[in-house]
């Protein structure tokens, strides 16, 4: 079966197509429009901004997708030379149509939330527009579960014989972290689709974090890939500061997670620092660094005892922050030393940030849910990940 999705809940216009055989998902093309360049100049994601490029990328994105998959066939009858010339083939344009064949797709799958409305918005009027087309039904997916689920797909080009789905089958009961820009929360997983919330932020999310203290810092948007760039620069024998945050929450009794404080922790410290310092390339290093290690000691600390306390039998790692070079090995380290038998899932970076390649793999489990009843097909910004007792 092939599916073609879509993902427009943030920043990034994502299109892409896999195609799976007997449970065996291979990506065919995985394409994201990063809008970062365009936000990093505001300093963050500003919904409106981003609804207008999603409009003026999803087209392009598609034709990208489809041409990248092998899907993208010419017609054999030749089309007008005039309109193939002036005008642009973009989907849904009578060019478009006119020009090539209509792709092969079994199943579109769409992310309907969470994410940022007038985004969402986007990638749902757009799918349907296509599914139409296509005469092929919608599969409405939740973009967490997309960010739990990248863990089985297999990296582009790669051969699913390598890795077989018994490498990559998930033991249950699982505990997932999912760590983004909008998000942290843990999850008990108890099958595909059977999912628990048991603790989440009560105010910012790591990534948010993450891109509010480079701010302070005077680093680029996207924070995280910023702070992390900047800790890897500092060792501990040049440290001069000194510099010690708090771990917000890391011993409380329940799952939750709290980072605004953290954040001001590090405004305040940043406030009473003379200005030379500030600019220094050693103060800015050094707070990277005790930033990012602050955000996986009380990651790593509470999953840890969420896996112990559930009885897991795997760890699932997921979201931009999973991308994070120090808390991938940390995590790594840690499981292999407090709890060997526990299998742990971690994305490649590049499935770990926002991908459509994840939310056709969410679809493939709920293909039964696929619709043609477009009007039910609607954003939610706030959509929660089933919870199942
Ligand atoms: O999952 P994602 O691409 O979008 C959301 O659904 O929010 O996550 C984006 C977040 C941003 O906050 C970004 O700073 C963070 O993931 N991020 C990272 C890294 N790469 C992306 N955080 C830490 N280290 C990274 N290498
Ligand atoms: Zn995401």
């Amino acid at each position: 079966m092939i599916i073609l999705a879509i993902d427009t809940s943030c920043d990034d216009t994502s299109i892409s197509i896999i195609e799976e055989k007997n449970n065996n998902p291979k990506i065919l093309s995985n394409i994201v429009s990063s809008q970062v360049k365009l936000h990093a100049l505001y300093g963050g994601v500003y919904p409106s901004l981003a609804k207008r490029e999603h409009q003026r990328n999803l087209s392009i994105v598609l034709e990208k997708s489809l041409s990248k998959a092998g899907l993208l066939k010419l017609k054999t009858k030749k089309t007008k030379k005039t309109s193939e010339n002036k005008t642009p083939t973009h989907f849904p344009s009578a060019e478009f149509l006119d020009k090539y064949k209509k792709p092969k797709i079994g199943l579109i799958a769409v992310t309907i939330g969470p994410g940022l409305e007038p985004c969402l918005w986007q990638g749902i009027n757009f799918a349907i527009l296509l599914a139409k087309e296509l005469k092929v039904k919608i599969v409405p997916v939740n973009h967490i579960e997309g960010h739990i689920l990248a863990n089985l797909l297999l990296p582009v080009g790669k051969n699913p014989n390598l890795q077989t789905s018994t490498t990559k089958k998930i033991v249950f009961p699982a505990i997932c972290l999912v760590v983004s820009g909008g998000h942290t929360q843990l999850i008990l997983m108890k099958n595909i689709g059977k999912y628990k919330i048991i603790g989440e932020t009560r105010d910012d999310a790591a990534g948010e974090c993450f891109d509010k203290t480079a701010r302070i810092l005077g680093l680029p948007y996207p924070g995280g890939p910023a702070i992390a760039a900047e800790a890897a620069k500092f060792s501990i024998s040049n440290s001069q500061f000194s510099i010690k945050l708090p771990r917000p929450m890391a011993n409380s009794r329940n799952y939750d997670f709290s980072f605004s404080g953290l954040k001001t922790a590090v405004l305040y410290d940043f406030k009473k620092r003379p200005k030379e310092v500030r600019a220094s390339k050693r103060y800015v290093q050094e707070m990277a660094k005790e930033i990012q290690q602050a955000i996986i000691d009380v990651l790593i600390k509470k999953t840890l005892k969420a896996a112990m306390n559930f009885n897991a039998k795997s760890v699932i790692l997921g979201g931009g922050v999973a991308a994070n070079k120090e808390l991938r090995k940390q995590l790594r380290e840690k499981i292999k030393t407090e709890l060997p038998n526990v299998k742990l899932f971690i994305p490649e970076p590049k499935l770990c940030t926002d991908n459509a390649a994840m939310i056709a793999q969410a679809a493939y489990f709920h293909r039964k849910s696929a619709t043609d009843r477009w009007k039910k097909i609607r954003a939610k910004a706030r959509l929660k990940i089933k919870n199942v007792d």
